[in-house]
């Protein structure tokens, strides 16, 4: 059905995401409180919606009706509501039943429903239509990740004067897999539907833009893919972390104290293993799990002088696939555990549970060894922000070839972590390295960190939004 076209409201910045920085929680006390949602996505747009008095449209974790609009740290946040039927079936369905195992290697299998692509479309179609409520006359509405793929091609129906970017946070997939899709074409059109689309790694940009060609018979050339009467940039843009921030945690007293407090919780420990995740199939946890263990069966760590900390942060636990994960992962780390720990002195220490950013920099302080491990990652900030802590240059990062971040941080003991026996020589590796080697590695990291923050990342994008669609005009805005 076509959309009809509306008149738009007030504001020059919106950004649409599937859910809003803030979540509902619960206090120490047992009150209702607000807290930051977990994530990446999240991290990376905070602080730039916080300078720039704009828009968040999202949901707000919640299936009900929506609370009214309201401002939370400077930030314009408009919750949108989706019933139980459609947190089912495109929040826990067609995004991260279909469309993230697929686009993540399908290292789960995808499932493929047609109510849940149904339900895709409707709440798709009502972000659209929230945009078009809020937007000033040629505004610059950014639209994120996988879950909002629809959103650009409706968006510009309704409002032809807007510009639209769209970046995915997640990786793109090639053309065999992402072609398993029922919905291949409709995706691929409502991507399209933006000036500029941008992705992680030129990998995911290369495969977008031959899908464009092979599926859509779009005229892709250097300068961009021509399609239904058009031009699309397609680029790619690294995210970031807000560097100077999680440097200042990280030169904090209180911050620093925690991290020795740290270390002596653990028992004083020759080398503390850190890992960081939310509890999800695409972060290589259960690899880890037994290179660590095959690493002390062997004796190649000392289990009386290592630790690991596993931080699991809880996630998407209404869906199977998730619930099956941690039990597999508890079970790991009891294993491990049961063999390899003493009275009072634990081999894995596993939390499931969100920490604040002071505390979580306090732990990347008290890490000798960072092992972000991931099977397939979009990006993944963890790493990125243990570098930007270990402000003296200590550490060691173990990086998984298969995250975003490797394209960056090259001089990390890069893994093949679906490989045990090279994951095991990366980590045993990193722990045995000395202060130089340590800091060969990690100064150029933190060199190229430094150049290239979250606000470069933001700035780029939006900067290059602008300049197209000056470029190109609109019918509408003309
Ligand atoms: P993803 O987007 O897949 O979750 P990333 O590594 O890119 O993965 O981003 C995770 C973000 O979540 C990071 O900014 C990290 O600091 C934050 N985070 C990680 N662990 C916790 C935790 N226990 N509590 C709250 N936030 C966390
Ligand atoms: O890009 C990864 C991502 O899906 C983000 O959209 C989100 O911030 C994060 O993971 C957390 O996932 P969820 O919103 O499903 O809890």
């Amino acid at each position: 059905t076509a959309l009809t076209q509306v008149p738009g409201g007030t504001y020059d910045l919106i950004v649409l995401a599937n859910r809003l920085p803030v979540d509902h929680a619960v206090d120490e006390n047992g009150r209702p409180c607000r807290r930051r949602s977990p994530g990446g996505l999240v991290t990376a747009l905070h602080p730039i919606m916080k300078r720039r008095s704009g828009a968040w449209i999202g949901w707000h974790g919640r299936p009900g009706p929506a609370p009214a609009p309201f401002v939370h740290d400077g930030i314009h946040l408009h919750p949108i509501a989706l019933t139980g039927d459609e947190v089912d079936g495109y929040y826990e369905g067609q995004s991260n039943g279909t469309i993230w195992p697929l686009y993540h290697d399908a290292v789960e299998q995808p499932q493929f429903h047609r109510v849940w692509q149904d339900r895709y479309r409707a709440v798709n179609r009502r972000f659209a239509e929230a945009a078009a409520r809020v937007a000033a006359p040629g505004a610059l509405v950014w639209v994120h990740d996988y879950h909002l793929q629809l959103v650009p091609g409706m968006l510009r129906e309704l409002r032809p004067d807007l510009r639209i970017g769209f970046f995915l946070h997640i990786p793109f997939p090639p053309v065999e897999l992402f072609c398993q899709m029922p919905m291949r074409e409709e995706i691929m059109r409502g991507l399209l539907g933006a000036d500029l689309v941008g992705f992680q790694h030129p990998q995911a940009t290369r495969n977008f833009r031959t899908l464009a060609a092979d599926l859509l018979g779009a005229k892709v050339t250097d300068r961009g893919i021509w399609y239904d009467g058009r031009d699309v940039a397609a680029d790619t843009f690294p995210i970031s972390i807000d560097v100077a921030e999680q440097q200042r945690l990280a030169l904090d007293p209180a911050v620093r104290a925690r991290a020795a407090e740290i270390r002596r919780e653990l028992g004083d420990p020759r080398t503390i293993v850190l890992a960081v995740d939310r509890l999800d199939y695409t972060k290589g946890i259960e690899c880890r799990l037994r290179a660590y263990e095959e690493l002390l069966s062997e004796r190649r760590l000392d289990p009386a002088q290592t630790v690991l900390v596993q931080v699991a942060v809880p996630t998407r636990q209404q869906i199977d696939q998730y619930q099956a994960l941690r039990e597999r992962v508890e079970r790991a780390v009891s294993r491990i555990n049961g063999e390899y720990a003493g009275i009072g002195r634990l081999s894995v220490h596993y939390v499931h549970q969100s920490f604040d950013r002071a505390e979580l920099a306090a732990l990347y302080l008290a890490a000798d060894v960072m092992a972000v491990t991931p099977l397939r990652d979009g990006m993944n900030l963890v790493a990125k922000e243990y570098v930007a802590t270990r402000t003296d240059g200590t550490g060691a990062l173990v990086l998984s070839e298969f995250a975003g971040a490797a394209a960056e941080l090259e001089e990390a003991w890069q893994v093949n972590p679906h490989d045990i026996d090279g994951l095991k020589d990366g980590i045993a590796d990193a722990a045995e390295a000395d202060v130089a080697e340590q800091r060969r590695r990690m100064d150029p990291m933190r060199a190229h960190l430094h150049a290239h923050d979250v606000n470069r990342w933001a700035t780029g994008f939006m900067g290059r939004l602008d300049r197209l669609s000056r470029r190109w005009p609109r019918s509408a805005a003309a």
